[in-house]
């Protein structure tokens, strides 16, 4: 079958060949890959690649392998020269991780920058057969180990990378958009058990409440891990080794926890005011858990440890039930 989309996907596999032989031949990118602990086993396995500083190595390479350069535009893989004829490589000096369908066909491929240059990430732009929210870096991965217990949703490529050379195979990366229901129903089709483990810096905060969001409405309810000081997973188990953050695993809280944890911090509880302010937005988030057994024991859990009575929460959730009539 010569459609385009299969030319696309033999396009992909080919320049995915490419840019991992390419790997091998350069030393910066190497000790790139080295001092981000990725070694050549690793970088096999997740078919690591290096795009040379040139801008039409992989539009020759493949060009000399019979490709048409409008089917390499059409593989997101190059553009047309803005002056003149001829092609350039979408992606020049840069790191780059091929991205697979749940059929481990390559699809589409990240790349980062060596330094501090923007933007730190480039991504293949939508073609026919790659469209950023509707696929998990990793899935694939996942789908072929034996331990599918739950899985760990993460920012980055590396975040995937780094917890799976720890022993983790079960961590998917949502590619840095926010995560979409697409996805959602992707993950859906593999586990329920589902943890988010975002950043833990502010937008990743952010991000992991719109992803609790758009998982309960789907009908998930997933548990979020939370590092310490801005760290990623990967800067974590840099930092802590693969132990802790197994332990950091265990103490994952419901997605109702978090949501408390997080309003918590926004106040000053020693403060009378800011208390009450805190427990009113508390029990909104209260009012909004569906099982009245689950809402029992937050009821009492909360209660306790806020020492205000179960009858004042539900109350006051009570009158943001009404307010929402
Ligand atoms: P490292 O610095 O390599 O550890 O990257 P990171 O994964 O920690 O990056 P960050 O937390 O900033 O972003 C998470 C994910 O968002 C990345 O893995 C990318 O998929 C995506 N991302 C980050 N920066 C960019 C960018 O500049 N452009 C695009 N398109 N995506 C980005
Ligand atoms: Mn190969
Ligand atoms: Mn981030
Ligand atoms: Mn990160
Ligand atoms: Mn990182």
């Amino acid at each position: 079958d010569n459609s385009l989309k299969n030319r696309i996907f033999d396009i992909n596999k080919l320049s995915s060949e490419y840019y991992h032989k390419n790997l091998f031949t350069n030393k910066t990118a190497l000790e790139y890959l080295s001092k981000r602990k990725i070694n050549s086993k690793i970088a096999k396995e997740f078919h690591i690649g290096f795009a040379n500083d040139s801008w039409d190595g992989l539009v020759n390479f493949l060009k000399n392998h019979g490709i048409a350069e409008e089917d390499i535009v059409r593989a997101g893989l190059a553009s047309r020269k803005k002056n003149g004829n001829g092609y350039v490589d979408r992606f020049r000096n840069r790191i780059i991780f091929p991205i697979y369908d749940i059929k481990s066909r390559v699809i589409g491929f990240g790349g980062r920058v060596l330094d501090d240059s923007l933007p730190k990430y480039l991504n293949s732009p939508d073609t026919l057969v790659f469209s950023k929210g509707n696929h998990l870096y990793g899935l694939n991965n996942y789908l072929k180990s034996s331990n599918q217990e739950r899985i760990i949703l993460v920012e980055g490529y590396m975040d995937v990378i780094s917890l799976y050379r720890s022993g983790i195979t079960c961590a998917v990366a949502s590619l840095g958009t926010a995560l979409t229901i697409n996805q959602v129903k992707l993950l859906k089709q593999y586990s329920s058990n589902i943890y988010v483990c975002y950043d833990s810096d502010e937008a990743g905060q952010r991000a992991t409440l719109k992803a609790i969001d758009i998982l309960t409405r789907s009908g998930v309810e997933p548990k979020v891990i939370i590092l310490p000081n801005g760290n990623d997973p990967d800067d974590f188990i840099k930092e802590n080794g693969i132990e802790e953050f197994e332990k950091i695993i265990e103490k994952a809280l419901s997605y109702i926890e978090f949501k408390v944890y997080l309003m918590e911090r926004k106040y000053d509880i020693t403060k009378e005011s800011q208390k009450i302010d805190f427990l009113r937005e508390m029990a909104k988030i209260l009012s909004g858990i569906k099982s009245s057994v689950a809402r029992e024991i937050y009821l009492q859990k909360y209660s306790d440890k806020y020492n205000v009575s179960k009858e004042a929460i539900l109350a006051e959730m009570g009158i943001n039930n009404k307010r929402e009539l």
